[in-house]
């Protein structure tokens, strides 16, 4: 009997226990996924908030991410990317670099004792991408990826011409680590390109944008620029056939090349600076007889963002964005008569003057189309409160891009005529 109750105790107690905890598990708070509450958590901590141990994990940051040249004993010149590298000493200056043994580079590194350092600006983040990828052993990374290797002036190592800085080292200690390989590099010479370089020889770095490797992502100066492992995809024949981007010294013409329509954002805000650069480069645009008919609607509140996204069935990247640009033609401002239609183009040469511009600001953004879809451009005018002389052309998304994107090669040589149209030049 006494056991009979004690073992109802016991059953009440833990029904108790699981109800009290259903209950403080089922508020709204606690339904969102841990990583989302942690980061929420993080945000409203002040600084030396709790800690939580992750293990024997290597997170210093920022971590470079750099490209070893070196030959291998055939003298055919050699990439490979690696981020277990630094500097490890001043006089003499030296670099350590941590290589696996199952590498090209480390066979090509034991044989020759140098190597050199080369540091991409974001603009190669691809590239060394690749380079991170394919080995030495399988295909010659120079020429799939067009980099031009130069033989050190001071060392038996090749580098990479295109990149910014180069280092040429020599080694003068190997020390076997476990997994790796360290191989210190005694610095021979460093040589920077001299557009980064003022009259007394410093750097400029927020010019070279050189590439940290976050784990997750490669960072640019506080920007996303794509996935480890992923963004070199492009150059692999199988996985996009045909987009190996060129590489523009014109600044103008690498930003057409690189802009891409982009629909996944960070959570980074847009500045309103950012967005008044932006609307002052549409502004920039040339118009049909100078009539400037138009009006930029900037957003960069999340209330109307949203609002926006909810009524606009191909703009629902909106919810990441955090900020936007609608284009609107000022119907008050128009030629008149035939003409009246120039108001189409003036505001789609605006509106690509503001991609552009983002593409070269760091930035990513999508034209999503608006007029002439009756049912958009009232959806539009609402949800923003136009005034009536206003036709809203689309609505620009802009927010900080994840990297996801990427610019698609359209170049169609059949789709070039001289001179008149022809067919027989298209053959
Ligand atoms: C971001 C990134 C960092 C890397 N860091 C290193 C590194 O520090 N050491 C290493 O041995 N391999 C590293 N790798 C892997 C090599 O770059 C990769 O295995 C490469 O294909 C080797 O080329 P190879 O055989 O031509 O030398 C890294 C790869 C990537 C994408």
């Amino acid at each position: 009997m006494r056991n009979k109750a004690v073992l109802l105790n016991i059953l009440l107690a833990a029904i108790i226990v699981v109800l009290v905890y259903q209950l403080s598990t089922n508020t709204a708070e606690n339904k969102i996924p841990a990583i989302v509450k942690s980061n929420a958590a993080v945000k409203n901590d002040s600084p030396g908030g709790e800690k939580k141990s992750v293990g024997a994990k290597g997170h210093i940051h920022p971590k470079p991410a750099v490209v070893i040249g070196s030959y291998g004993t055939d003298g055919k010149p050699n990439i490979m990317t690696a981020a277990w590298a630094g500097v490890v000493n001043s006089v003499p200056m030296s670099i350590g670099v941590s290589i696996r043994p199952s590498r090209k580079t480390y066979e090509n590194v034991m044989a020759t004792k140098a190597f050199t350092i080369n540091v991409p600006s974001a603009q190669f983040v691809a590239h060394m991408d690749y380079a991170g990828n394919i080995s030495g052993y399988d295909e010659d990374k120079f020429e799939k990826l067009g980099l031009t290797a130069v033989k050190g002036d001071f060392t038996n190592a090749p580098y990479i011409k295109e990149f910014p800085i180069v280092i040429e080292c020599e080694v003068s200690e190997t020390i076997d680590l476990g997994s790796h390989v360290q191989f210190i590099g005694k610095v021979i010479d460093t040589k920077i390109d001299l557009a980064y370089l003022d009259e007394e020889d410093h750097v400029d770095m927020s010019l070279i944008n050189p590439v940290i490797y976050g784990g997750e992502y490669y960072y640019g100066y506080g920007q996303r620029l794509g996935k480890p492992w992923d963004i070199g995809k492009r150059f692999k024949d199988d996985e996009n056939p045909t987009f190996q981007p060129k590489l523009y010294n014109n600044p103008t013409l690498a930003t057409i090349h690189m802009r891409k329509s982009v629909r996944h954002f960070t959570n980074q805000a847009v500045s309103k600076e950012q967005l008044t650069e932006l609307v002052k480069a549409g502004m920039a645009a040339p118009t049909a007889v100078n009539k400037q008919p138009w009006a930029f609607i900037a957003i960069n509140d999340r209330t109307v963002l949203d609002k926006l996204s909810e009524v606009l069935p191909y703009a629902k990247m909106l919810k990441q964005a955090t900020g936007a640009i609608v284009v609107c033609g000022d119907m008050t401002r128009t030629l008149e008569g035939q003409a009246q239609e120039y108001w189409i183009q003036d505001c789609s040469a605006a509106t690509q003057n503001i991609l552009l511009a983002a593409e070269s600001m760091g930035l990513g953004a999508v034209w999503t189309g608006v007029y002439p879809k009756k049912e958009r451009i009232e959806d539009v005018i609402q949800t923003i409160k136009l005034p009536e002389q206003l036709i809203p052309l689309n609505v620009i998304p802009i927010g900080y891009p994840t990297g996801e994107d990427q610019p698609k090669n359209k170049w169609d040589k059949n789709k070039l005529h001289w001179n008149g149209f022809s067919k027989s030049e298209q053959e």
